[in-house]
């Protein structure tokens, strides 16, 4: 026992004597820094990344519903940054919103995050400084919040799917934004990968039924995808459970940002597939390769995840109706919009790099969209008067949409907004502080199509 406790003393003793100025251990690291990746086939050359730990995806980081994540952000790329917790109903100053919840953290610096995570699902992590840039080099990652009582599968598997714009030699073409990809669709690639390489496979056994949790961390792609020699159900939107599960059929896509959880069954003999789907055709994004004699008996449907505690949109009629009307882009027919709290034509605006506008204001407004009191029924009226869609995303809330019957559909964070349309969403403004609302094709933020309110 002494023993026992003096090799502890001493190693404890060896530790800190390794790690300067670590006395005190803090929480475990994670540090954004420049890594290398073979994200194109190994005959290639690997990428020059930045990532977190140097990795693309980052580690991924899964804790327990209503357990505390804690993290200390280290800087060691040439540009500030922040973290944001994507779709965690989180506490405001742990957000990671630079200029908003807090400063960037400079090269060399750090943040300390800490926060409990009140809803189990598939969410993810990203920076959100300069995020068109630092989001396309990589600095994103997979955040998993299990269930007390997790569905019963045999498998569980993290899929994030990423876009990248690589040339030949495997290095990102620069430079990271162009006026061009700004102004209409964002940084589109010509290189998809799953966790970080091209050809994902996951081995899978006949007839084993496996949760997918797919996360698109593109920067501007709307996957559409499909099941092949796989049967199964959304089992959750945006880290959020259906009530009940919906049967797959088709395909179905994730707008940048979006995750879906599904629970499949393997139903085919040598190969599964989860196809992706171009305008010029479709082809196998994830392989399953199919082994084992397992009974071939159908299974049931699954039960439903158990719910989140979300409280309920409550009353739409008496609710807070929020226009967000979407302006600007190429083929937008903008003429100017208020930036920097004065009035710029289209072409000034242009000069800045800037083309969209919400509201009528380009970039975050020196007032709120809008301030609710606690509790209140927030609508956001999506009102997109572009020629692009765009993939709505609101923090430290979940809402639903108001459908056109006038029932709300399913709980998510991110909505796809498709050109010319126009869809409402609802929420109760529950979460005190400063919150972002913005499109999160991340070239359409950057040029403008970001806004802020006030939960208070
Ligand atoms: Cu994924 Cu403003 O965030
Ligand atoms: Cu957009």
């Amino acid at each position: 026992m002494s023993l026992t406790r003096r090799t502890f003393l001493t190693s404890a003793a060896a530790l800190a004597v390794a790690r300067p100025g670590a006395a005190a251990p803090g929480p475990a690291v994670l540090e954004a820094r420049e890594g290398m990746a073979q994200i194109l086939p190994a005959e290639y050359p690997a990428t020059a990344i930045w990532g977190y730990d140097g990795l693309t995806p980052g580690p991924e980081i899964r804790v327990l519903q209503g357990g505390r994540i804690e993290r200390r952000l280290t800087n060691a790329l040439p540009q500030p940054t922040a973290v944001h917790w994507h779709g965690i109903r989180i506490d405001n100053a742990m957000d990671g919103v630079p200029g908003l919840t807090q400063d960037a953290v400079a090269p060399g610096g750090s943040f300390d995050y800490a926060f409990v995570v009140p809803d189990a699902g598939t969410f993810w992590y990203h920076s959100h400084a300069a995020s068109m840039e630092q989001v396309a080099r990589g600095l994103h990652g997979p955040l998993i919040v299990e269930e007390a009582e997790a569905p019963e599968v045999d498998a569980d598997h993290v899929l994030v799917l990423d876009d990248w714009r690589l040339d030949r030699d495997g290095a990102l073409v620069e430079p990271m934004a162009n006026f061009h990809d700004l102004s209409h669709a964002g940084r589109l690639g010509n290189v998809i990968t799953v966790n970080g390489s091209v050809g994902h496979t996951v081995p899978a056994a006949r007839h084993a039924r496996l949760r997918l949790r797919l996360i698109n961390a593109a920067n501007a792609r709307i996957q559409v995808l499909s099941l092949d020699g796989l049967e199964g159900w959304t089992v959750a939107l945006d880290g959020m459970p259906l009530e009940v599960p919906q049967p797959v059929a088709g395909r179905f896509s994730l707008a940048p940002a979006q995750r879906i959880d599904l629970i499949v069954d393997v139903t085919a003999d040598t190969e599964a597939f989860v196809v992706d789907h171009h305008p010029d055709g479709g082809y196998a994004l994830i392989t399953l390769p199919v082994s084992g004699t397992a009974s071939a008996a159908r299974r049931p449907t699954p039960a439903p995840l158990p719910p989140n505690p979300v409280r309920s949109v409550g009353h739409l009629d008496d609710a807070l109706s929020v226009p967000v009307l979407m302006e600007g882009g190429a083929m937008g027919g903008m003429m100017g919009a208020m930036m920097n709290g004065g009035r710029m034509g289209m072409r000034e605006m242009m000069r800045s790099g800037q083309f969209w506008a919400l509201n009528g204001t380009v970039g975050l407004p020196q007032a709120p969209l809008v301030e609710a009191a606690r509790g209140r029924t927030v609508r956001f009226d999506l009102i997109n008067d572009t020629a692009f869609p765009h993939g709505m995303h609101v923090h430290g809330h979940h809402f639903r949409e108001v459908q056109a019957d006038g029932t709300l559909g399913p709980w998510r964070d991110t909505i796809l907004v498709d050109a010319g349309a126009r869809r409402e969403v609802a929420m109760a403004a529950d979460n005190p502080g400063d919150w972002l609302l913005h499109c999160h094709m991340l070239g359409h933020q950057t040029a403008g199509m970001k806004t802020w309110f006030r939960v208070a």
